[in-house]
């Protein structure tokens, strides 16, 4: 069985798009943490945020990742802010390859700002909103990722082969 490759990266980097393309590449299962907490939650997103809040949401973004600890053949998208956590972060690495899926800022925040239904960017300045937050978390994304793939120039099916090349560079960790 290959490994599972786990997407991280900024709202709009197109984890969900590229996700179902590669799960379609792979056979593996596309799994979405901000779908499990969906479906957990009974909730949407902006919903679970208005009402309890962006610490709420951090909770039952952790116990959806949790539960796909012991899942075998998944590609799994992951919010954008799920590597703010420490405990995430240790926990990415035992499910999958990390891939960073990235693109140049004005790409990201145009695709992220088409839906409207991103809570953190309901903001007076939604632009400068989106660059302090971006600034805040590349380092992370840096820190986290086996690999990062820049999709600005890219279509999809482009990143998803570009994606899967370069995590058959990583499967080595997970041949016991
Ligand atoms: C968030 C990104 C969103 C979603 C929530 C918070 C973030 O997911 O988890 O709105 O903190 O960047 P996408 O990255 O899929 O937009």
């Amino acid at each position: 069985m290959t490994p599972n490759l786990v997407l991280i990266g900024f709202m709009g980097c197109g984890k969900s798009s590229v996700g179902r393309r590669l799960s379609g590449l792979t056979g593996h299962r596309f799994v979405d943490t901000d779908e499990l907490i969906v479906q957990a939650e009974g909730r949407s997103i902006p919903e679970i945020f208005a009402q309890q809040g962006e610490e709420y949401f951090r909770e039952a973004e952790t116990r959806a990742l949790e539960s796909t600890l012991e899942m075998q053949g998944v590609i799994l998208s992951t919010g954008g802010g799920l590597i703010l956590r420490a405990q995430n972060r240790e926990l990415l690495p035992r499910i999958g390859i990390v891939a960073w899926l990235d693109a140049k800022p004005e790409i990201l925040f145009e695709r992220a700002s088409r839906s409207g239904k991103r809570p953190l960017l309901q903001t007076e300045n939604p632009w400068q909103t989106f660059t302090a937050l971006l600034d805040s978390r590349r380092e992370i994304y840096t820190a986290t990722a086996d690999f990062r793939v820049d999709s600005t120039d890219l279509s999809h099916d482009e990143v998803a082969q570009s994606l899967l090349d370069e995590a058959l560079k990583h499967t080595a960790r997970f041949d016991h």
